[in-house]
């Protein structure tokens, strides 16, 4: 099997500690993967989908109390508390170290020990890096299969003494002889630890099942550890979707968006664009890896080799493609399962009679509860996990090693009011202050963000960087500095203006490739642009809206910008800023001043 030394030393320290009833290494082959379903199938834990209405896809139901990350429990454990940050949770890596050995000891007992070697990005590339997580759910497992590229290649790329990176999980909740399992075990909120050591490059991760808390190649490593190495590396890890939008002409931008969790990635990444002969591929919808090439621009790769995606409002009218990519071979997590055996969600566009809901109850549409309230089939935050390579329009490039060099970052968030549907950076630097500004309102993503209307979340990395905030700003100003000339152009959008009624003032979805290819205009210096106190915005008429149904009115509003409630925002962002004391580079503090000065 491997022969590194390392990575021998550490199964076996983890197993004794864990004393599972048996240890598996995974191969990442489909036997594997069928075998795992069927024994999940079997003991209650997946539900197999109807074989003609969804091929090979299985659904999954969380415990009520295991339904998203959570980000009180997530811990940068940096040897220094300064090193992590105003925000992160920090912990002193020794006692952690102590605590969790304490929960994990024992803690896989009645259970398999799965051993997973993964790659995140192509095999054996420049910029991939390998992981090896140690779980006890076979549904992390099988998760892993699809997000990463898992296969026996990866242990022949690590070789006798290659380096990997250790991603140890558990969901806490061993088995007694003769003790019934429950269908999605876990442990109690108190008992959760997300927990990251930056300096070891090591993730200790106990108590949940869920998404980012435990498909640990996703944020753990790739944004909190990878973000880190970056750092320390003159690199970028970035929560952001790559995606290529090709003109008619056929010359081709690449885009690199940086949304908070449940903004808009996905969809964007997919997106069928409306404007005539321009068409989007899809190159990543999560994470982005970026690194400066010999030619001196910024390339981009995806780490991951699947989606995770939010299933509330994946319609054939908003994410065809993302429809499209979950027909067969998928698994779905908090969704509900139809009558007929095939799943459905709120706002999927189509008819359900009934079935059974994220809760394992009988379920109806309209069905309320004693309160009176709508009770949702669906868990907001529910997903589909399917393979990039079973989206149509995934980009040929997807994979290629080298990555894709970036012509455009764009930043944004959901904000109702406020902030106008694009404008643009008049430089780098000032595109860094609008990343670190960037804000947003709370989503379904994260459980426990508490009662905020609003949120700074600096270039949607607020959950995931794996350092301090005001070192990453600095970072972005670095590589800059380091891009010079060939620095991704900046822009910033909002696709969620509501008019007072609370309708959507823009359509969004497919139609926001009118933004996109105003972006690519301005790139190509095709068109203009009109100085605003905030930024470069469109001039009437060069981002067309032929063919759509808005009154002037509504686009006045979604253009305008408010002095007096963006001085409000930007006090807010102030204060936000102050927390990163000296750490806060003075090239934001000049930004903010000037900005001030604009809005008069
Ligand atoms: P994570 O996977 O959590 O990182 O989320 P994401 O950023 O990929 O978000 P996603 O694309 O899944 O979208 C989240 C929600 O926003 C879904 O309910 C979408 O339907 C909705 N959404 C996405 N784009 C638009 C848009 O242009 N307009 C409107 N109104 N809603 C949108
Ligand atoms: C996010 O929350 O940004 C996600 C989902 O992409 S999770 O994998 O749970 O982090
Ligand atoms: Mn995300």
């Amino acid at each position: 099997m491997t022969n590194n030394k390392k990575l021998l030393a550490w199964v076996a320290e983890i197993e004794a500690m864990c004393t599972p009833d048996q240890v598996v290494w995974c191969d990442g082959s489909k036997e594997e993967y069928d075998r795992l379903m069927a024994e999940m199938v079997e003991s209650g834990m997946a539900i197999k989908l109807n074989e003609e209405k969804r091929p090979n896809s299985f659904a999954f139901n969380s415990d009520p109390s295991d339904v998203a990350r959570v980000e009180k429990r997530t811990y940068i454990a940096s040897l220094k508390e300064e090193d992590a940050g105003p925000t992160n949770n920090w912990i002193d890596p020794v006692e952690l170290k102590k605590t969790m050995t304490e929960l994990y000891t024992g803690c896989m007992k009645g259970r398999t020990m799965y051993v997973m070697p993964f790659s995140m990005g192509p095999i054996g590339s420049d910029i991939a890096k390998i992981g090896v997580e140690i779980t006890d759910s076979p549904y992390v497992v099988v998760n892993m299969h699809i997000m990463t590229r898992m296969s026996p290649k990866v242990l022949e790329v690590l070789g006798d003494d290659g380096e990997f990176i250790p991603c140890l999980h558990s969901i806490g909740s061993p088995l007694e002889p003769g003790q019934k399992d429950s269908r999605w075990p876990c442990a109690p909120i108190e008992k959760k630890y997300i927990a990251h050591f930056p300096e070891e490059n090591l993730i200790w991760s106990y108590g949940s099942g869920y998404g980012g808390n435990a498909l640990l190649g996703k944020k753990c490593l790739a944004l909190r550890i990878a973000s880190a190495m970056a750092k320390r590396e003159g690199w970028m890890a970035e929560h952001m979707l790559i995606l290529r939008f090709t003109s008619p002409e056929g010359k081709q931008f690449h885009i690199s968006a940086a949304f908070p969790s449940a903004c808009g990635k996905t969809n964007l990444a997919m997106l069928q664009s409306t404007v005539p002969g321009w068409k989007v591929e899809t190159i990543g919808d999560d994470i982005a890896w970026m690194k400066q090439g010999e030619d001196g621009r910024l390339y981009a790769i995806n780490p991951e080799a699947g989606f995770f995606g939010v299933a509330p409002g994946t319609a054939e009218e908003s994410n065809p493609m993302a429809l499209a990519s979950v027909k067969e071979n998928a698994i779905f997590t908090n969704v509900v399962v139809t009558d007929d055996g095939d799943v459905w969600w709120e706002d999927m566009g189509v008819e359900c009679t009934g079935g059974t809901d994220w809760k394992n109850n009988p379920w109806k549409p309209g069905m309320k509860d004693a309160d009176g309230n709508e009770i949702k089939g669906a868990h907001p935050n529910s997903r589909f996990t399917a393979r990039a390579s079973q989206c149509p329009v995934i980009c040929p490039d997807w994979e290629n090693p080298n990555g894709v060099p970036i012509d455009i970052f764009v930043f944004g968030g959901k904000r109702t009011s406020t902030l106008p549907l694009v404008h643009e950076a008049f430089d780098f630097d000032h595109g860094v202050y609008m990343g670190a500004t960037a804000s947003s309102e709370p989503t379904a993503a994260a459980l426990d963000l508490g009662n905020v209307s609003l949120r700074f979340d600096p270039f949607a990395m607020t959950p995931f960087i794996g350092y301090h905030a005001g070192d990453y700003m600095q970072h972005w100003f670095d590589m800059g500095d380091k891009l010079g000339d060939n620095a991704p152009r900046c822009f910033y959008v909002n696709w969620f203006r509501k008019t007072d009624d609370g309708k959507w003032l823009w359509p969004g979805f497919g139609e926001n490739s009118r933004v996109l290819k105003w972006m690519c205009d301005r790139v190509e210096g095709k068109v203009g642009a009109r100085e605003t106190p905030i930024g470069l915005m469109p001039i009437d008429g060069d981002l067309t809206l032929e063919g759509l149904d808005i009154s002037d009115e509504d686009w006045a509003e979604l253009m305008k910008v408010d002095g007096e409630l963006f001085k409000g925002t930007l006090a807010d962002a102030e204060k936000y800023l102050s927390k990163f004391g000296n750490k806060l580079p003075a090239r934001i503090t000049k930004q903010l001043q000037a900005l001030k000065e604009r809005l008069g």
